[in-house]
């Protein structure tokens, strides 16, 4: 839509910042002018009534262009190879691994020296868990920024980030960094301004005199972490005031009512662009909106500044995708990829929590059900936006899924949760997970599980009891689990640790700026002797490790694997197995995992329920050939077996 006031105004900026709109800049200024009325649009529905709204208006055409302005040419040209390839996130080529920089192997710069593991198990995809500056002891893991633009020096140095992302662009490999958008350390610049009575910077945050406001907040505001942090106000001394702190109280929100907040934060969220992030990690956007009377999650106003990001990035630096890390009730993740009018234009990818948290209800049970009772709500994410498929990460493993998909497979949903966190802590009877319940709440008696993927799988208890048969039978579920979602469309994302086997580190505990926090004892230190092991023929990193290899290099060779709203998951014909379809061109794939604990069988008609059938099929994983059969004949699938069948043509 043509806005001659909004169009001139675009063009002096950008002709004041000399930006060659005529000629080399041409396709940026494309972009600006085709995305103005929406950049403009999305701002007022925020910020109209504010007093200074045009002025600032004005600094966010300014922040636009100085980012593109300062972006290299070799980033500017990768933004234009990413766009020649069209979707280039939704690749099949993609597999990812989260880490923590120390805790992988010390630093930055060791970092560096480390692409050839990655290279070894085909990871081309690094999420480094934040790398900012976050005071020690008060840092929930570097998501409390005291300076969103330095490197803590425990991880190095700007110039060792640069280099490193020098290198992985070098061998193609891609970054994944955060920006936590909705708070700051309570150490954080901004933060200590407020603390000596600064009134701008008492208003970048949710400050007050007294506890009325923070009390009517609270009514509707659930605790995040009911046990550490209960609460979501925190009172601040230095200026007496109370501040709000939904997550713990070193970190403060910051009050995006604020336009100037939202362009602080913007200019931030180029700064990593224009380092050459490939993915920004938007740390908690459910929260990014606060009004009084709500849960103050998933708001519409969240959703607008998604947006209006999402228009500002794709306009400067195009080749940034972003993902929301939301983690929230299966409906409410859909609604991060957009919906209405910018349907596939908010986030470019978010976490299927939902399916992770339910591949963990189902190896519990031994029954699917509840898992595929969800799926109708999964497959409605849209054309042109992608999953980060995943097991475990840095965090808990919420049971967040509507009860009416537990009720759907006939359990009681308070109970079949209770039973899910009993077997996960490892009390129940039937158990051999080692993990524990993370933020209990004592009012509702709602828990997360902390556990690492190996311990939840039960290698812990294994290895403790000398258990060769249950070593063998952890292994793979390991692998099972990790198949079941690498598979499923979306870009895998491995946790560190998990591709070698790592059960939970209990040292933490004695770590003051640790010990309230269990999900430490799922983030390893990484032992490099024992990672050496992978080499050992028979041990149980080689075994998990090669496992994982395989499964990536497998993954990077089939195009129909690529998150193309291609998935159909298969009829189900018993509970225990779980099998989709993945269809590409005239290529298909059928990956079927048995989540029980016995043998289990699905007759041959399963299989042709979805059309004409190859006479055989040949399995990637175990390579070997099966014959298609008789509708009423058996296709066996061991205890914990995954296949992932191919048609012979
Ligand atoms: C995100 C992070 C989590 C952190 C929280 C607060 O959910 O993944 O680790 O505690 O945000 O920043």
């Amino acid at each position: 839509m043509y806005n001659p006031g909004l169009h001139k105004k675009i063009n002096a900026a950008l002709l004041k910042m000399k930006i060659d709109i005529g000629g080399n800049d041409g396709m940026f200024y494309t972009r600006f002018i085709a995305n103005a009325t929406a950049l403009h649009f999305l701002y007022n529905e925020l910020y109209k009534d504010h007093a200074a709204a045009d002025k600032i208006f004005d600094q966010l055409i300014n922040t636009i262009a100085k980012a593109y302005s300062k972006r290299s040419a070799q980033l500017k040209e990768r933004d234009e190879k990413k766009e020649q390839k069209g979707n280039w996130y939704l690749s099949n080529d993609i597999a990812g691994m989260s880490l923590y920089v120390d805790r992988f192997c010390g630093n930055l710069k060791s970092l560096t020296g480390k692409l050839d593991y990655f290279k070894e198990l085909g990871v081309n995809f690094l999420h480094l868990m934040p790398v900012m500056q976050s005071p020690e002891g008060e840092s929930d893991g570097g998501y409390a920024v005291s300076d969103f633009r330095s490197v803590d020096e425990r991880f190095g140095t700007m110039k060792d980030l640069k280099a490193l992302q020098q290198k992985m662009n070098d061998e193609e490999m891609y970054l994944m960094l955060d920006i936590v958008l909705n708070h700051t350390s309570h150490r954080h610049e901004w933060a200590q301004k407020a603390k000596e009575g600064e009134k701008k910077y008492q208003d970048y945050f949710y400050m007050y005199d007294d506890r009325t406001i923070p009390d009517t907040f609270d009514k509707t505001m659930p605790d995040i972490f009911p046990e550490s942090a209960p609460g979501n106000f925190t009172y601040v001394k230095e200026c007496n005031k109370w501040v709000m702190t939904v997550f713990h109280n070193y970190q403060w929100d910051l009050n995006y009512s604020n336009p100037s907040v939202l362009i602080e934060m913007l200019d931030t969220i180029f700064f990593y662009a224009n380092l050459g992030v490939d993915v920004l990690r938007i740390d908690a956007p459910a929260f990014i909106w606060k009004q009084q009377g709500t849960t103050c999650q998933n708001l519409p106003q969240a959703h607008t500044i998604l947006r209006l990001i999402k228009q500002a990035v794709q306009v400067a630096t195009p080749g940034m995708a972003l993902l929301g890390e939301a983690i929230v009730a299966p409906k409410e993740i859909m609604k991060y990829f957009g919906t209405g009018l910018y349907t596939a234009r908010e986030c470019d990818f978010a976490y299927n929590a939902t399916h992770m948290a339910l591949q963990w209800d189902a190896l519990a049970t031994g029954d699917t059900r509840v898992m595929l009772a969800a799926q109708h709500e999964i497959l409605q994410k849209p054309f042109g936006t992608s999953w980060i498929t995943y097991t475990r990460c840095h965090d808990d493993i919420g049971l967040g899924y509507d009860d009416y998909m537990i009720q759907y497979a006939g359990y009681k949903a308070y109970e079949h949760r209770k039973f899910l966190q009993e077997y996960y802590a490892g009390v129940h009877p039937l158990s051999v997970a080692r993990g524990a319940l993370f933020s209990v709440n004592p009012k509702t008696q709602d828990a997360r599980i902390s556990g690492s993927l190996a311990s939840l799988c039960g290698l812990e208890k294994a290895v403790n009891e000398n258990d060769v048969t249950a070593m063998n039978v952890a292994i793979k579920k390991i692998l099972m689990m990790q198949a079941h979602s690498f598979f499923m469309g979306g870009v895998p994302m491995l946790f560190y640790g998990d591709e070698e086997g790592y059960t939970n580190d209990y040292s933490y505990l004695n770590e003051p700026g640790k010990s309230y926090d269990n999900r430490w004892m799922h983030r390893p230190v990484i032992d490099w002797k024992k990672n050496e092991r992978r080499k050992e023929e028979g041990t149980i990193e080689q075994r998990i490790f090669s496992g994982t290899q395989k499964l990536i290099a497998l993954r990077k060779k089939m195009e129909m694997v690529s998150d193309l709203k291609n998935l159909t998951w298969m009829h189900p014909h018993n509970i225990h197995v779980a099998g989709y379809l993945r269809t590409h061109n005239e290529n298909k794939l059928y990956c079927i995992c048995n989540f029980s604990s016995s043998e289990s069988f699905l007759t041959w008609f399963a299989f042709k329920q979805h059309g004409p059938i190859a006479e055989q099929l040949f399995d990637h994983w175990k390579e070997e050939y099966h014959t298609v059969r008789g509708d009423h004949e058996y296709f066996i699938l061991e205890p914990y077996g995954f296949y992932l069948l191919e048609p012979v043509q």
